[in-house]
Parts: structure tokens; C-alpha cells; sequence
């Protein structure tokens, strides 16, 4: 249902376990990204109107994540860390070239934040499956849901405003080129890693 083309190895969930403190700063940052990026379809396609609702819903809707994961931090008794390089999110930027018309440009950052929405739900599934903790399992559970609804939400707006054929051809190109770095990943405590 969300494409992609290689599942993370179930064993990840092990390494996750092992470090639930920075797993979960990791997943705040995550959050808080997410709204990070909202806001930026707001700043660089304000004429997208449609958009620029949908994205003011989902800086509130993504923030309020952030809030979710911060409680269960110091619901834990820790504080939380410092921000980490996501590797996967920078890798996986490189893939469409600069330049090309600002359409291009929204098609393609729409492109990249439904892929990171579709790894990022597989990831919360696969948490809220195997994790040997009754009460993240739950968290990830509810929040699987959210990030497949944004999944189709970007992928919707691409397909919209995009030429659907180039757009289609660019999606699977995106998910051949996702599967081959994540290859190398599934090795970390991150949500990406
Ligand atoms: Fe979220
Ligand atoms: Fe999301």
C-alpha cells in the first residue's frame, strides 16, 4: 500500500530497543521537521491555495506529534537531546536534479516528503509490532495512521499539479533509487537509520 520496495529487516526493531532515549529524540526531530516542511510549501507555494491549507493543518498536526514524543521523554525522566544528521533524508535528496521549472520543483519536494512519510509509517508499524514495550507499541500504532494519511496527502498534491505520467515515472524511479540506500541502513537507533 505505501510502494515501497524494500521492508526494513524486523531485526532493527532489536537495536531500536536497546536505546529507547535516542530513538525517541530522534523521532521528536523527525516531528519536527515534518512541520518545518510544512511551513515551507507555505513560503515557497503561497498561490496553492489548496496546498496552503492542507500544509497549515499539517504544521498543527505534525507539532503536536513533536509534543507527543517531548512528553513521552520526560515522561521517562530524560531530556532531550541534541538534533541528528538524518543520513537517509540527505541521501535521498540528491536524487532529482537542480533546476527545471518551479512546477518541477514543488513536484519534486512533494516527491521526497510522501516518501519520507510512507519509511516513516512503515517504520511506526514495524515498531508498534515488534517492540517488546506495550506502551510505545500503542503510540506507534496510533501515529501509523497519520503519517499514511500524509503519505497520500503529498503524493495526492504531486499527482494534481504534476503531469500524472511524468509524476508516476518520477515516483518509481524515487522508490528504486529509496530501496537501494536503505540497503545500507536498518543498522541504527534512528527512525531512518
Ligand atoms: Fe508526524
Ligand atoms: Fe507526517
Amino acid at each position: 500500500m505505501l510502494g515501497l520496495k524494500l521492508p526494513t529487516d524486523p531485526r532493527w526493531v532489536n537495536i531500536v530497543e536497546k536505546n529507547i532515549h535516542e530513538i525517541l529524540t530522534d523521532h521528536a526531530f523527525c516531528e519536527q521537521k515534518a512541520t518545518s516542511t510544512a511551513i515551507s510549501f507555505i513560503v515557497l507555494f503561497p498561490e496553492y491555495t489548496d496546498l496552503v491549507q492542507e500544509m497549515t493543518a499539517l504544521v498543527k498536526e505534525e507539532i503536536s506529534h513533536f509534543k507527543m514524543v517531548h512528553d513521552k521523554i520526560i515522561a521517562r525522566g530524560w531530556t532531550l537531546g541534541r538534533d541528528r544528521k538524518d543520513e537517509y533524508v540527505n541521501k535521498l535528496m540528491t536524487f532529482f536534479p537542480k533546476g527545471g521549472s518551479r512546477v518541477d520543483f514543488m513536484v519534486n519536494k512533494l516527491l521526497y516528503a510522501a516518501l519520507i512519510e510512507a519509511r516513516s509509517c512503515e517504520r511506526f508499524r514495524l515498531l508498534s509490532e515488534e517492540i517488546n514495550d506495550a506502551e510505545l507499541a500503542e503510540f506507534y500504532r496510533n501515529l501509523m495512521a497519520s503519517e499514511a494519511n500524509h503519505y497520500t496527502m503529498f503524493l495526492g498534491f504531486a499527482r494534481k499539479y504534476g503531469k500524472r505520467e511524468e509524476v508516476d515515472k518520477k515516483w518509481q524511479d524515487l522508490l528504486n533509487f529509496e530501496a537501494e540506500i536503505m540497503k545500507e541502513l536498518g543498522t541504527k537507533e534512528t527512525m531512518h537509520g
